[in-house]
């Protein structure tokens, strides 16, 4: 907890470190009520830091120093400064070997960082800070040191004893106690620090390198989870093998492992050969995890993996560069989902999710550049803005440079600075030196904060024969009132003519055309592209595959729309279209309930979907992404002050229309699809997960109709599938709908079924928390007093609270400021037992500004109680304290 002031920690300040540790040498007791650390620690002077021996400063936090030692010599009181976050000695000699003893409580940890309990095992989480809770150590990523650890544990109780690196030794202790020792090689900044304790097993696989040498490949679960470890195995192997062709990485120790822990703060670890999953990321079979987790684990064990090469061989400078391994790997990862399942899919999702959230975060009271230039709590900052939008900079690099000069850029990246801590700069500088390249004003997107607005009008000269495009960009203010300067985005675009092809493209001054999509370079605040050679009019394709994270705006009108939906070569600018479109027909809608009038659906909408779901020939899962309405949290984010009500009613509203005016093509696809899911045994493959995602959201829109076929359908499909993505979809639409009896009996008999799965009843809180029927906030206290929830499992916490207030608007944003109350209470709770959890549970709070006075005035009064209900951790300090400013 906050005791003094909170310390705000600046770029600008960065300074190499005074000492270097060369060697880590770690030996861990555990025991039932405390632990034991025993660190030595083979030290010297930084060189570059030039001459004197100043003070060694010691990073510690709520550690009982036993004893300290330098050289031979131990210390007394006198001889050393002590205070809540640091030990201070006065080393007397350029080189020295310190050694000091700590007591800590890993049984008590809630905070889920540093050494802790995860059910009966022992594991640790030690980025961004939590190796300070370990032991006392330089804990910044620029000191970078091999490590030795030794764990000592009861060996009934912790049978598998797991560091970084490879085994080197074990053997039995006194008291039934046994030792094991691993040691790694590869240089390390603590923050990859790792070690496991349990009594766990595992699923071992081998994969060949490229090279030709083995390693071995181990998932370690707790027992009843064995049979949950084969799609996570597969998609490890898939991502090294993808790794090495695709960035010519290969993996570079012996072993290699994955630990699936059920309490843990994020998704998952990378720490250096030992990485740590929150259990949500590994376990996947078909009887309890859906396909969106079967991806999700897929992504996260590659994200995790590609790390040892884009974060743990090239690191971090300090925690401002934290995009250069976090955008970088999300990009990453996001190629290789791509490869193995759709592209276009995966990349309509990820510009979705980035869209509604990334650029809410842009537009809210914590926006901040990709690489910050300042933190109170570094937690606070693995951010959508690090990750995902730090993700988009890396890919406008590829889409400038091209898919070979990026290659080129990152192979010199990985040579020139492997074993190093760099900055994002380091990366740009490799990409434009093996390129002979010039970025320097294309770095304003790692330091300036905001969504760029690009704003496009069109001249088409007849009699000349030229078409041209005028872009005008905007950056709006955001919290640091930096002056924003112009970017450079990369549109890539094409032009269609009147029967929807491509045409060539050549711009002024060309000597001829150079294909049919290309990409502009838009740098200056005001820019105008003609094209010449064309004959009559085209229609503008812009920002193909979303080829930058901007808002862009063209005056496209309805039909116009409606063209592109159809006739776009674009995949992506395909489904845009029909966002562009439904957003347009939503608004309207929005505004009739607003004023009070009747609803009324442009019939455009339903002429387009049902066109879309008539094509046969179109991927199932584009027709599946293409009937998907934005979402109300996107809705919201393109408000200018949202109205929740009206955002909900409108979005039902149309959704209602569909499903009874294109009932029939709905049943028909649904039976289609359900018919072949009910004779084909489980797959997790792409083609298997778009059949099934156009069959669940068919039956989502037919259940919508109340007809006694749907109903029976849902039943059907809830009752006599062999996978979680129809049961759970099946048991949604159930929830939603209003048959009560039907609605109890299946909640019941799911939850009986799978009582002892935790992470298939996190899906059943989920499901119901999310639902928009009336009291919800009521249903979501009653389930906080089920017995399978607990507060001190994040999982429980996202399942429950954060698909409350994350999904289901209508409900948290009540108009009597209940659900606002609710969450800041919770807040409250959880401050005291896991600050990271519930400073990111605070994020919708944070949104006050975009809602109506009332709203805002309840919202703003939460924060202001959650700021006086007395000791804040950071986190929550500076979140909160950020949104009221
Ligand atoms: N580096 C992790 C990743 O792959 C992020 C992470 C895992 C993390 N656990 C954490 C960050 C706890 C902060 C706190 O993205
Ligand atoms: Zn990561």
């Amino acid at each position: 907890m906050r005791t003094e002031q909170p310390q705000v920690i600046y770029l600008k300040d960065y300074q190499a470190p005074e000492y270097l540790i060369d060697e880590t040498h770690l030996t861990f007791e555990l025991f039932e009520d405390h632990s034991l650390v025993h660190a030595q620690l083979v030290m010297r002077r930084n060189p570059e830091r030039g001459a004197g021996l100043p003070p060694l400063v010691l990073d510690g936090q709520q550690l009982e120093l036993l004893s300290v030692q330098l050289d031979d010599q131990a210390l007394t009181a006198g001889d050393y400064q002590l205070d809540a976050d640091s030990l201070t000695v006065q080393p007397k000699t350029e080189r020295f070997t310190l050694d000091t003893s700590v007591k800590i409580h890993p049984e008590s940890n809630t905070a889920l960082e540093g050494l802790y309990k995860s059910g009966k095992m022992f594991c640790t989480q030690c980025e961004a800070e939590g190796f300070r809770k370990i032991t006392y150590y330089l804990d910044r990523p620029d000191v970078m040191s091999t490590f030795t650890t030794t764990v000592i544990a009861e060996q009934h109780r912790y049978p598998v004893l797991l560091s970084n690196g490879n085994p080197v030794g074990d053997g039995p202790a006194e008291d039934g106690r046994h030792w094991a020792t691993w040691e790694d090689p590869f240089k390390k900044p603590a923050y990859l620090f790792a070690l496991v304790a349990g009594d766990l097993w595992c699923v071992e696989s081998e994969f060949t390198r490229q090279s030709g040498r083995d390693v071995t490949l181990r998932i370690y679960v707790e027992e009843e989870n064995l049979d949950k470890c084969d799609h996570a195995m597969v998609s490890l192997k898939k991502s090294m093998r993808w790794d090495e062709e695709v960035y010519g990485r290969e993996y570079d120790l012996d072993i290699f492992m994955i630990v699936a822990v059920n309490d843990f703060n994020m998704g998952a670890m990378e720490n250096k050969g030992l990485n740590i999953f929150n259990s949500s990321c590994v376990l996947a079979r078909a009887e309890t995890a859906t396909d969106a987790a079967h991806q999700r684990v897929e992504g996260v064990v590659a994200h995790e993996y590609f790390h040892n090469w884009s974060g743990n061989r090239v690191t971090c400078r300090d925690w401002f560069q934290l995009s250069l391994k976090e955008g970088f790997t999300v990009f990453r990862d996001a190629e290789f989902s791509a490869d193995m399942n759709s592209r276009t899919v995966k990349r309509i999702e990820d510009v979705a999710y980035l869209r509604t959230h990334q650029f809410a975060e842009d537009a809210g009271p914590m926006a901040h550049p990709v690489r910050p230039d300042s933190f109170i709590e570094i937690s606070n900052f693995y951010t959508l803005t690090v990750y995902e939008k730090g993700a988009e900079v890396v890919r406008m690099v590829r889409t400038l440079l091209g898919a070979e000069g990026f290659r080129k850029g990152s192979d010199l990246y990985f040579e020139r600075h492997d074993g190093q801590a760099v900055t994002t700069d380091d990366f740009i500088k490799a990409m434009e030196d093996a390129n002979g390249a010039d970025l320097t004003q294309f770095k304003r997107w790692y330091s300036q904060a905001g969504t760029p607005r690009l704003a496009v009008s069109e001249a088409y000269d007849a009699a000349a024969q030229t078409y041209s495009l005028n872009f005008r960009q905007s950056c709006p203010q955001t919290p640091d009132k930096a002056e924003k300067l112009p970017f450079v985005i990369p549109v890539e675009l094409g032009l269609l003519d009147a029967d929807g092809n491509d045409l060539p493209l050549q711009l002024a001054g060309e000597a001829e055309a150079a294909g049919t999509t290309r990409v502009l370079s838009v740098t200056e605040a005001e820019q105008t592209f003609t094209f010449q050679g064309i004959a009559a009019k085209p229609l503008p394709s812009l920002l193909r595959g979303f080829s930058a994270p901007v808002k862009l705006s063209f005056p496209y009108d309805r039909d116009q729309l409606m063209f592109l939906m159809q006739h776009d070569s674009d995949g992506f600018n395909r489904w845009e279209a029909g966002q562009q479109l439904s957003v347009q027909v939503l608004q309207e809608l929005i505004g009739q309930h607003q004023r009070g009038e009747a609803l009324a659906l442009d019939q455009r909408l339903i002429t387009a979907l049902g066109t879309v779901l008539g094509n046969e020939t179109l991927d199932a899962a584009m027709v599946a992404e293409m009937l998907s309405l934005p979402g109300e949290a996107y809705l919201t984010e393109i408000s200018q002050v949202a109205d929740v009500d009206a955002i909900h009613a409108a979005r039902e509203f149309a959704r209602q229309q569909i499903a009874e005016q294109l009932f029939d093509a709905l049943w028909a696809r649904y039976q289609a699809n359900r018919d072949v899911s009910r004779k084909t045994a489980y797959v997790a493959a792409a083609e298997h997960f778009a059949r099934r995602s156009l069959q669940n959201i068919a039956l989502s829109y037919l259940m919508l109709s109340a007809k006694p076929q749907a109903l029976e359908a849902a039943l059907e499909q809830f009752e006599h599938c062999d996978n979680m993505t129809e049961r759970l979809t099946a048991l949604a639409v159930l929830v939603n709908s209003p048959f009560e009896a039907e609605r109890a009996k299946a909640l019941d008999a799911f939850a009986e079924h799978f009582k002892d799965n935790p992470l298939v009843m996190d899906q059943w809180f989920s499901v119901q928390a999310a639902s928009t029927l009336p009291g919800g906030l009521a249903r979501v206290k009653a389930l906080m007093l089920h017995p399978a929830f607990t507060l001190k499992n994040p999982n429980k916490v996202r399942a429950l609270v954060g698909a409350f207030a994350g999904q289901n608007l209508v409900n948290f944003h009540a108009a009597d400021g209940s659900g606002y109350r609710f969450l800041a209470d919770l807040v409250i709770e959880l401050n005291a037992l896991n600050p990271q959890i519930a400073s990111r549970q605070l994020a919708p709070l944070t949104r006050w500004r975009k809602y109506d006075d009332a709203r805002q005035a309840l919202m703003k009064g939460e924060l202001e109680r959650i700021l006086a209900s007395g000791a804040l951790s950071s986190d929550v300090y500076e979140v909160v304290s950020k949104s009221l400013a």
